[in-house]
């Protein structure tokens, strides 16, 4: 670990001295000539630890040390002093300086000194790596905790703690990215169930055949490409849990199947004439209307009333703004820490613009709209301009140029985007304008790589 030292001084040739003496002793080192260079230098890069003159034009070694000690707190910062007295020293040891040095300065005891603070600041470093992976292993462990304040999200805390212990099948329901995946982490966690396998499916990134056999397994030879017997998702998740994500998408043979499961907890592998039993909990999502699927002929009302025992509708997050302070500040505290940023929340006409937006994409949208501020964050506070176009009134994200002279295949990728981002990733919502199947979309995105950018 190479660190890298920030010096601040008005006089040159003492940054210059400094830089050389440091060098000699493994140091990277920038220099700045005041502290507003030197704020940018820590904007600009890594720093790990400062040396800053006390008296300085501009912005004095004073605020500059206020400014480091409030924004990165885990910067040390060394003082020289020569030009005051040694209470201002003193001053600065109490303003947070992790010490200081008289000028003319004794090189020998500068270097012992930043020894002994970088001894400190790798040990800080390793010990907030070590608590961060602490944490995403007991997040991946629990499953993300779902929040909610809002009238609406406590009927539903309140639903799932009554339906999780029971058998009873449940249909999730609700806008992209309201959090159906979260309840079904949810009640699968709070069953009697919950050291059995979680298994999830979703339907619509699967094929009809492939899903068939994904889901009930086939044998070896059962088609082209079969060429063992494989065990399938329902035998996977015996005596557990099954997710079946977007069951909106499913056809009609694969329908009759599920059926078939949830009344005679039976079927067959494709192909195979065995009968396999398993005992297994299904829970399904969809942002579809299953009723007027149902009305329309896709979707059948059997299956649809079996699955649908008990229904969790997830309102969308413009119904319940109640619950945005609460998510938001928790993805801010998450991000900030993900991305080493010491910010403390929004200026109120960013807090205002989030409360106001409509959130077509929900809680996933709110999250990346919080990640990507915090990244672009300057000061300890979220402003307006930190916010992606949407939230400004004179947004021209409309339309799209596509060049002269690229292949057809290129020209849809990039239609494809940025649909995606107009309806913040939202998949209906884009098939729809898109005039095309969700299925279809679905194979594109998977074709053009783009599944990463819009899970
Ligand atoms: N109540 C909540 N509290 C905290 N985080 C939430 C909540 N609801 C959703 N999230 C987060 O929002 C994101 C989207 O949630 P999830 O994947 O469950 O949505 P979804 O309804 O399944 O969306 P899609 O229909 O697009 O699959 C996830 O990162 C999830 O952790
Ligand atoms: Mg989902």
């Amino acid at each position: 670990m190479k660190f890298r030292i920030l010096i601040v001084d008005d006089e040159k040739n003492i940054r210059s001295g400094l830089a050389a003496a440091m060098e000699m002793d493994g140091y990277e080192t920038v220099q700045a000539e005041n502290g507003q260079e030197a704020m940018k230098q820590l904007l600009k890069t890594d720093i790990d630890l400062v040396i800053a003159d006390l008296l300085m034009p501009k912005m004095t070694g004073e605020e500059l040390l206020k400014k480091v000690s409030t924004s990165y707190p885990a910067i040390p910062v060394i003082m020289l002093t020569g030009h005051g007295t040694v209470d201002n020293a003193v001053q600065a040891m109490r303003d947070g300086a992790y010490d200081f040095i008289t000028k003319p300065v004794n090189l020998d005891r500068l270097s012992l000194l930043i020894k002994r603070a970088l001894v400190n600041r790798k040990l800080a470093l390793e010990h907030r790596q070590l608590q961060d992976e602490v944490s995403k292993l007991e997040r991946r462990r629990h499953g993300r905790e779902m929040l909610g304040k809002s009238t609406a999200m406590v009927k539903i805390f309140q639903l799932i703690n009554q339906v999780a212990p029971t058998k009873a099948g449940v249909l999730i329901t609700g806008e992209s990215g309201t959090g159906k995946e979260l309840v079904a982490n949810a009640l699968h966690r709070q069953s009697p169930r919950k050291d059995a396998p979680l298994i999830k499916v979703h339907c619509a990134a699967l094929s009809e055949s492939l899903l068939e056999s994904e889901l009930f397994g086939h044998e070896k030879g059962a088609f082209t490409g079969a060429v063992g017997q494989r065990k399938g998702r329902f035998e996977l998740a015996d005596s557990g849990t099954i997710f079946l994500d977007e069951i909106g998408e499913i056809n009609q043979s694969v329908q009759i199947k599920i059926l078939r499961v949830l009344q005679e907890k039976a079927f067959e592998r494709v192909g195979g004439g065995e009968t396999i039993s398993v005992d297994v909990r299904i829970i399904a999502a969809t942002n579809r209307d299953l009723k007027t699927e149902v009305e329309e002929g896709r979707f059948r009302e059997d299956l649809y009333y079996r699955l649908n025992i008990v229904n969790i509708h997830l309102p969308p997050l413009r119904e319940r703004v109640e619950d945005i302070p609460l998510l938001a500040m928790q993805y801010l505290k998450e991000c900030a820490s993900e991305h080493s940023k010491n910010i403390q929340g929004w200026d109120p006409k960013a807090a205002a613009l989030l409360l106001h937006y409509s959130w077509p994409g929900n809680i996933r949208e709110l999250r990346n709209v919080i990640e990507s501020a915090v990244i672009l964050s300057k000061g300890p506070y979220i402003g307006t301009s930190d916010l992606p176009p949407q939230f400004h009134e004179e947004r021209n994200d409309n339309s799209v140029s596509i060049p002269l002279g690229i292949p057809m295949a290129e020209a849809e990728k990039i239609l494809i985007r940025a649909n995606l981002n107009l309806y913040s990733g939202n998949k209906s919502r884009t098939s729809d304008m898109l005039g095309i199947g969700r299925k279809t979309l679905h194979r594109k995105l998977h074709d053009y790589g783009l599944e990463n950018e819009f899970q």
